[in-house]
């Protein structure tokens, strides 16, 4: 393709490091569309006839349906999956094919190819976590009323329900989708036309080859168009905050299968069994989900590296860019579809949360907060009695609400049997009907409206 100035070949060391049709032909479909978008343009300009249009456009076609259909035959000796098609349009029609990189180099084609296939990814990851959202709202409205500890520092903190603990996922995966959304809107400009770096001479039309491809624009510097790796970066970012989200909930449920906690059950959909220990039941994808961030969060730092310090417009050193968002994109997506699977297959064990929602004394804050809204005690204050009435209980080795009224009024005389009604683990979360609270009454109305928002 380039080889008029070369006498000798490549040494073989120097064509295995160049060549990248190893991984690129990943983006075949996206090449073929845009090769036709830009020949149709270049025909629509009188810059090629259009007999040579249609002899291409044919030719490519064929091309894509060869690489669909699994008989194209990539060389590793013609580098990427550019030189790969132009050398099978050859093949095909001959001269006219010989026409088609006219006003254009590799540089915009990768960049081009490559939007659009960060814009295709973009757009299945949306819709991968709109649906991993739906499973989640369908666990928070079938648990709206599961009282279960909610923990800070792992310690138990209040009762809170299931329901608003999924929820909880909801809102994170929603803020994934609102910065997918906002990635996708920033790189859907078309650096096709751009040529090598500087433009080009001939009377081309970017906003044709834009449109035909479902850009919203072609991008404006040329020298920025074929040197914009922003828009792999922003979906790297995206997905490594995503994974982080995954892994937390995937370390939530690693926690809650544990013996120790049982507070859910997995299938055997889920789980794996141990060679040796014939009692283990093993959540080995949540285990996966939630490792699957460090390649994620890891390809994001690689092509950062990569990019930091390269000099505009184009170098080789770009060529780097797509094996790690090849690998990311790969495992967010499985690691979606896992935690999917995994929500809709486990089950909270009601009793056991239930149970689990009282220990540690959870309803201490109910207890101070009835002590200022019934006795009027400055809060404060109210936290130091009930610190004392916890020592109390802990003392005899009880829960608040089984501690007898003699003991309680031994701290503060003026506490009466009414204290009872906000010292069960039920009464403290319906009580929490604060906007955004974990009241099973607030999880209801919030499931509901996920669930119109995500029809
Ligand atoms: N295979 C190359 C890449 O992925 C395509 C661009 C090559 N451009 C060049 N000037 N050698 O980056």
């Amino acid at each position: 393709m380039w080889g008029g100035r070369f006498s000798g070949g490549p040494a073989a060391i120097m064509a295995e490091i160049n060549a990248s049709i190893g991984f690129d032909r990943r983006f075949a479909a996206q090449d073929t569309d845009g090769s036709r978008a830009h020949a149709a343009m270049l025909a629509a300009q009188g810059i090629i006839s259009q007999a040579d249009f249609d002899a291409i456009d044919q030719g490519l076609a064929q091309i894509a349906d060869e690489i669909e259909e699994g008989k194209f035959q990539f060389s590793t000796a013609l580098e990427d999956i550019h030189m790969n098609v132009e050398a099978r349009l050859i093949e095909i029609v001959g001269e006219p094919a010989g026409r088609l990189h006219t006003a254009r180099s590799r540089n915009d084609q990768v960049a081009t190819d490559f939007r659009l296939w960060v814009r295709e990814r973009i757009d299945q990851t949306d819709q991968a976590l709109t649906s991993l959202m739906r499973s989640l709202v369908d666990q928070a409205a079938a648990g709206a009323d599961i009282v279960m500890p909610g923990f800070t520092h792992l310690q138990s903190a209040q009762p809170v329900t299931w329901g608003h603990h999924m929820l909880a996922y909801v809102e994170m995966f929603a803020r994934d989708r609102s910065r997918l959304k906002d990635a996708r809107a920033r790189m859907n400009e078309c650096p096709l036309g751009a040529a090598a770096l500087a433009g080009t001479s001939f009377p081309i039309d970017r906003e044709m080859t834009a449109n035909a491809l479902g850009f919203d624009r072609p991008s404006a510097n040329s020298l920025d168009a074929v040197s914009d790796r922003d828009f792999v970066l922003d979906f790297l970012a995206t997905a490594t905050i995503s994974a982080m989200h995954l892994s937390r909930l995937a370390e939530e449920i690693v926690i809650w299968c544990s013996a120790q906690f049982r507070f859910v059950t997995l299938t055997d959909a889920f789980t794996t069994g141990s060679s040796i220990m014939p009692q283990k039941r093993n959540p080995d994808a949540a285990e996966l989900v939630r490792a699957k961030v460090g390649r994620i969060a890891g390809a994001l730092v690689a092509l950062v590296t990569v990019m930091k310090g390269l000099p505009l417009t184009y170098s080789k050193d770009m060529q780097e860019d797509k094996e790690p968002l090849f690998d990311a994109a790969d495992a967010l997506a499985l690691a979606i579809a896992a935690m999917e699977g995994m929500v809709r297959d486990m089950a909270p064990n009601r009793e056991i949360l239930h149970v689990a929602a009282g220990n540690g004394y959870a309803t201490a804050t109910d207890l101070a907060d009835w002590l200022v809204r019934v006795l009027g005690l400055p809060f404060r204050d109210a936290h130091h009695v009930t610190g004392r009435i916890v020592a109390l209980a802990e003392q005899a080795g009880t829960t608040l609400d089984a501690l007898p009224l003699e003991r309680m009024q031994s701290v503060e005389p003026r506490i009466t049997d009414a204290v009872y009604d906000v010292l069960s683990v039920e009464a403290s979360v319906a009580s929490r009907t604060s906007y955004g609270g974990t009241a099973p009454e607030c999880v209801r109305a919030t499931a509901v409206a996920w669930k119109e928002r995500l029809a």
